[in-house]
């Protein structure tokens, strides 16, 4: 085998292996690693209550459903804080990781990979935050 085939199976396998990367990921998709398929009906407060532990651990947040069972061992906070909110209503918890102190944008875009359907009868989100109008 001559050095230009030699270089030309390397650039080959090279791009088979980017190729292979590239499509894993876009399959992998958005979803983090909810354990259970985003749902069109609504999530009743009974379905949401029976999901309260470790090994099924939903929380709504403002209105929706979040799975988060996959994610509590990676949570950085002790486990039982985070298990706190499981099967419940967790929304104080998410705005307030510490009092005063929200979770931040990427922990937001985390959240949304676990998105599993929306709560029945949720009450409406919060409204935004004023906007900062400028004086003239
Ligand atoms: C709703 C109940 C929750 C509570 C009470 C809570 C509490 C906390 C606390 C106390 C910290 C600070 C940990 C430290 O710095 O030692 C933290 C950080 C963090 N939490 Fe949570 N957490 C909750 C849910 C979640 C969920 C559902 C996710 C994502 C799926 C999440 C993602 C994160 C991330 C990424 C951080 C790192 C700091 C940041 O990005 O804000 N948390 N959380």
């Amino acid at each position: 085998m001559n050095l230009n085939k030699i270089a030309y199976t390397a650039l080959v396998a090279f791009g088979a292996a980017i190729a292979t990367l590239v499509i894993s990921h876009g399959l992998s998709g958005t979803r983090a690693g909810a354990t259970e398929p985003p749902r069109a009906a609504p999530i009743s407060r009974e379905e949401l209550a029976r999901h309260n532990s470790r090994d099924g651990c939903w929380k709504a947040i403002d209105g929706t459903v979040y799975d988060i069972t996959a994610y509590i061992p990676d949570h950085p906070s002790r486990e039982e804080v985070v298990l706190a909110g499981c099967g419940k209503d967790a929304s104080e918890g998410w705005h307030n990781k510490r009092p005063g102190v929200a979770h931040s944008g990427a922990a937001s875009r985390l959240l949304s990979g676990y998105l599993i359907g929306e709560l029945e009868d949720a009450a409406p989100p919060p409204p935004a935050a004023p906007r900062c109008e400028r004086i003239p």
